[in-house]
Protein backbone atom coordinates (compact mmCIF):
# COMPACT_ATOMS: atom_id res chain seq x y z
CA UNK A 1 0.00 0.00 0.00
CA UNK A 2 1.48 3.33 -1.51
CA UNK A 3 1.14 6.73 0.86
CA UNK A 4 0.09 10.00 -0.53
CA UNK A 5 -0.01 13.06 0.67
CA UNK A 6 -2.39 16.17 -0.44
CA UNK A 7 -1.67 19.68 0.81
CA UNK A 8 -4.39 22.48 0.45
CA UNK A 9 -4.10 26.44 0.60
CA UNK A 10 -7.69 27.31 0.76
CA UNK A 11 -9.18 30.84 2.46
CA UNK A 12 -13.11 29.68 2.26
CA UNK A 13 -12.28 25.63 2.27
CA UNK A 14 -13.61 24.91 -0.81
CA UNK A 15 -10.08 23.60 -1.79
CA UNK A 16 -9.96 21.27 1.15
CA UNK A 17 -13.33 20.08 0.14
CA UNK A 18 -11.69 18.87 -3.06
CA UNK A 19 -8.46 17.71 -1.46
CA UNK A 20 -10.58 15.34 0.59
CA UNK A 21 -12.41 13.86 -2.11
CA UNK A 22 -9.22 12.85 -4.24
CA UNK A 23 -7.87 11.73 -0.82
CA UNK A 24 -11.41 9.45 -0.64
CA UNK A 25 -10.45 8.38 -4.66
CA UNK A 26 -7.18 7.37 -3.20
CA UNK A 27 -8.52 5.26 -0.75
CA UNK A 28 -10.88 3.91 -2.66
CA UNK A 29 -7.94 2.41 -5.13
CA UNK A 30 -6.32 0.84 -2.00
CA UNK A 31 -4.05 3.41 -0.83
CA UNK A 32 -2.84 5.55 2.34
CA UNK A 33 -3.98 9.57 1.93
CA UNK A 34 -3.31 12.25 4.48
CA UNK A 35 -4.78 15.72 3.61
CA UNK A 36 -2.91 18.80 5.70
CA UNK A 37 -3.44 22.31 5.38
CA UNK A 38 -0.60 24.08 3.72
CA UNK A 39 0.32 25.84 7.23
CA UNK A 40 1.01 22.23 8.64
CA UNK A 41 4.35 21.75 6.30
CA UNK A 42 6.86 23.78 7.87
CA UNK A 43 9.94 22.07 6.67
CA UNK A 44 10.86 19.75 3.69
CA UNK A 45 10.95 16.75 5.79
CA UNK A 46 7.61 16.77 6.16
CA UNK A 47 7.31 16.54 2.42
CA UNK A 48 9.53 13.31 2.79
CA UNK A 49 8.38 9.53 3.12
CA UNK A 50 5.08 9.68 0.92
CA UNK A 51 5.32 7.80 -2.73
CA UNK A 52 2.60 10.63 -4.45
CA UNK A 53 1.79 14.19 -3.40
CA UNK A 54 -0.87 16.19 -4.38
CA UNK A 55 -0.61 20.05 -3.86
CA UNK A 56 -4.46 22.42 -4.46
CA UNK A 57 -4.63 26.36 -4.08
CA UNK A 58 -7.54 28.12 -4.72
CA UNK A 59 -6.78 31.42 -7.15
CA UNK A 60 -6.52 35.00 -5.71
CA UNK A 61 -5.81 37.40 -8.07
CA UNK A 62 -4.85 35.63 -10.83
CA UNK A 63 -2.83 33.50 -8.70
CA UNK A 64 -2.06 30.59 -5.97
CA UNK A 65 -2.39 31.38 -2.13
CA UNK A 66 1.02 32.72 -0.96
CA UNK A 67 1.70 29.60 1.61
CA UNK A 68 1.43 27.61 -1.16
CA UNK A 69 4.03 29.52 -2.61
CA UNK A 70 6.26 29.33 0.22
CA UNK A 71 5.96 25.87 0.53
CA UNK A 72 6.86 25.39 -3.13
CA UNK A 73 10.25 26.25 -2.39
CA UNK A 74 10.33 23.94 0.86
CA UNK A 75 9.36 21.33 -2.11
CA UNK A 76 11.70 21.97 -4.10
CA UNK A 77 14.52 20.86 -1.45
CA UNK A 78 12.45 17.60 -0.37
CA UNK A 79 13.48 15.55 -3.44
CA UNK A 80 10.50 14.76 -4.96
CA UNK A 81 11.64 13.52 -8.39
CA UNK A 82 10.10 10.80 -10.02
CA UNK A 83 7.04 10.76 -7.19
CA UNK A 84 3.76 10.59 -8.40
CA UNK A 85 1.72 14.21 -8.73
CA UNK A 86 -1.25 15.70 -9.28
CA UNK A 87 -2.12 19.59 -8.54
CA UNK A 88 -5.99 21.25 -8.07
CA UNK A 89 -7.77 23.80 -6.77
CA UNK A 90 -11.15 25.46 -6.18
CA UNK A 91 -11.42 28.95 -8.75
CA UNK A 92 -14.33 31.95 -9.69
CA UNK A 93 -13.41 32.48 -13.06
CA UNK A 94 -9.65 31.77 -14.73
CA UNK A 95 -7.83 29.53 -11.70
CA UNK A 96 -4.24 29.92 -12.42
CA UNK A 97 -2.77 28.62 -9.29
CA UNK A 98 -3.40 24.80 -9.71
CA UNK A 99 -1.85 24.98 -13.81
CA UNK A 100 1.41 27.21 -11.92
CA UNK A 101 1.56 24.63 -9.35
CA UNK A 102 1.23 21.77 -11.53
CA UNK A 103 3.93 23.00 -14.02
CA UNK A 104 6.54 23.47 -10.59
CA UNK A 105 5.53 19.78 -9.87
CA UNK A 106 6.51 18.54 -13.21
CA UNK A 107 8.99 21.18 -14.48
CA UNK A 108 11.52 21.63 -11.15
CA UNK A 109 10.91 18.64 -9.01
CA UNK A 110 10.57 16.40 -12.18
CA UNK A 111 7.59 14.30 -10.47
CA UNK A 112 5.59 11.91 -11.77
CA UNK A 113 2.20 13.56 -12.95
CA UNK A 114 -1.23 12.84 -14.02
CA UNK A 115 -2.22 14.23 -17.48
CA UNK A 116 -3.49 17.40 -16.35
CA UNK A 117 -4.55 19.68 -13.38
CA UNK A 118 -7.73 19.31 -12.15
CA UNK A 119 -9.66 23.10 -11.49
CA UNK A 120 -13.48 23.14 -9.76
CA UNK A 121 -15.57 26.09 -9.01
CA UNK A 122 -16.78 23.87 -6.21
CA UNK A 123 -16.80 20.33 -5.32
CA UNK A 124 -20.38 20.12 -5.59
CA UNK A 125 -21.33 21.99 -8.73
CA UNK A 126 -21.20 19.82 -12.32
CA UNK A 127 -20.43 16.71 -11.19
CA UNK A 128 -17.19 17.86 -8.83
CA UNK A 129 -17.63 14.96 -6.50
CA UNK A 130 -16.96 12.53 -9.13
CA UNK A 131 -14.07 14.61 -10.95
CA UNK A 132 -12.15 15.02 -7.81
CA UNK A 133 -12.50 11.02 -6.86
CA UNK A 134 -11.49 10.24 -10.07
CA UNK A 135 -8.42 12.23 -10.47
CA UNK A 136 -7.79 10.63 -6.88
CA UNK A 137 -8.03 7.43 -8.66
CA UNK A 138 -6.15 8.78 -11.73
CA UNK A 139 -3.10 9.37 -9.20
CA UNK A 140 -3.18 5.91 -7.63
CA UNK A 141 -2.62 4.43 -11.19
CA UNK A 142 0.46 6.19 -10.69
CA UNK A 143 1.98 4.59 -7.66
C1 LIG B 1 -10.95 38.72 -3.51
C2 LIG B 1 -11.10 37.52 -4.38
C3 LIG B 1 -10.30 37.35 -5.50
C4 LIG B 1 -10.44 36.24 -6.34
N1 LIG B 1 -9.66 36.14 -7.45
C5 LIG B 1 -9.87 35.10 -8.32
C6 LIG B 1 -9.13 35.02 -9.55
O1 LIG B 1 -8.26 35.83 -9.85
N2 LIG B 1 -9.41 33.99 -10.38
C7 LIG B 1 -10.33 33.03 -10.09
O2 LIG B 1 -10.53 32.10 -10.88
N3 LIG B 1 -11.05 33.08 -8.93
C8 LIG B 1 -10.84 34.09 -8.04
N4 LIG B 1 -11.57 34.15 -6.87
C9 LIG B 1 -12.56 33.09 -6.59
C10 LIG B 1 -12.00 31.99 -5.67
O3 LIG B 1 -10.96 31.30 -6.30
C11 LIG B 1 -13.17 31.01 -5.34
O4 LIG B 1 -14.09 31.66 -4.50
C12 LIG B 1 -12.70 29.72 -4.71
O5 LIG B 1 -13.80 28.83 -4.57
C13 LIG B 1 -12.10 29.94 -3.32
O6 LIG B 1 -11.57 28.71 -2.87
P1 LIG B 1 -11.21 28.44 -1.33
O7 LIG B 1 -12.52 28.22 -0.60
O8 LIG B 1 -10.40 27.19 -1.35
O9 LIG B 1 -10.45 29.60 -0.77
C14 LIG B 1 -11.42 35.25 -6.02
C15 LIG B 1 -12.20 35.41 -4.87
C16 LIG B 1 -12.06 36.51 -4.05
C17 LIG B 1 -12.92 36.65 -2.81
Amino acid sequence: MAKVLVVCATRTGETLKIGELIAEGIRLSGHEANVMKVNAIKKETDLQGYDGLVFGSATYHGGMIQGMKTMLFLAEKAGLEGKAGGAFGAFGWSGEAPDRIFDTMKNIFKMNMVGGPLRLKASYLGGGVQMAQDYGREIAEKL
